[in-house]
């Protein structure tokens, strides 16, 4: 995940929200600002600069932003030129409250294209950054951001290196990274955010990824997988210990539509 959820350990018995993993985001969204909002945080390090660079040019742009957070980057694409942003998040703790450019909106984004702030309009630009493991139906909502797309617009989406969650699932567990990068189901981790709160997440592997994108009627244009520069780990060397060890980071994707003639009922 985005900054440095490192999990402080395997849960024992604690409250899972199962078959919901977006629940536990009304009790974290402090606790995720404010490690987000850190100088060494993942996020402003090497997360947010690799974001930015794909995202391009802005000016005059669209853009909606799915788990949208507290809307800080929102804010600063409207600073520098977009001419609408809207963010949609479930926690609905944002920094700034509605303007001209943008419009912060507290709702569930499995529904994000009955919001009256969003149907019937197409967007330069739609956002995932490190929240799209909390879609319902994965493959769905990507056919539906993808009707919502300009003809030259495209989809950002970010996701945790799934080898990372392999790595650390291994040491936790005393097994091999391997079985655990391969294995099905759920799992689920203190967060490192909050030791209250239990985070339960989907397994997935890159083919998984790549697969969804496939399914829903998407090409990749770009992909990333950024992390720190010399000086940064220089700078860092704690950090640098960690992202190493574990190989955190995450993997930024940019999708644009197959040909429109091509049928993805
Ligand atoms: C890891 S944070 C990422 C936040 C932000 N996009 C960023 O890059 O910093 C995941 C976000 O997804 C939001 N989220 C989770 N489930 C959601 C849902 N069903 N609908 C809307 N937002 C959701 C959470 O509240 C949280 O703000």
């Amino acid at each position: 995940m985005t900054t440095s959820d490192q999990p402080l350990s395997t849960p024992a018995a604690m409250p899972t929200h199962a078959g919901d993993a977006s629940k536990p985001w009304n009790d974290l969204a402090s606790g995720y600002e404010r490690a987000r909002s850190r100088a060494d945080s993942l996020d402003n390090l090497v997360e947010w600069p690799a974001q930015r660079a794909m995202l391009g040019d802005i000016d005059g742009m669209s853009v909606l932003d799915l788990g949208c957070g507290n809307g800080e980057k929102l804010v600063r694409l409207a600073g520098e030129g977009a001419r609408r942003c809207v963010g949609v998040d479930i926690s609905g703790e944002f920094v700034a409250g509605p303007s001209e450019r943008l419009d912060l909106v507290s709702a569930d984004f499995n529904d994000f294209d009955a919001l009256p702030q969003v149907a019937g309009q197409q967007f330069d630009r739609i956002l995932f950054l490190q929240s799209f493991g909390y879609a319902k139906d994965p493959v769905g909502i990507l056919k539906r951001a993808r009707a919502r797309l300009t003809d030259d617009g495209f989809i950002l989406l970010t996701r945790t290196q799934p080898i990372r969650y392999a790595l650390e699932r291994a040491e936790a567990n005393s097994t091999l990274v391997g079985d655990e990068y391969f294995a099905s189901g759920a799992f689920s981790y203190v967060s490192g955010w909050d030791s209250q709160v239990t985070m339960t997440k989907q397994r997935y592997t890159i083919s998984n990824l790549i697969n969804t994108f496939a399914q829903a009627g998407l090409w990749i244009e770009a992909a990333v997988e950024p992390h720190l520069s010399e000086e940064q780990k220089r700078e860092f060397p704690d950090k640098h210990a960690w992202a190493n060890r574990y190989l955190a980071g995450i993997i930024v994707f940019k999708l644009r539509s197959l040909a429109r003639d091509i049928a993805f009922a």
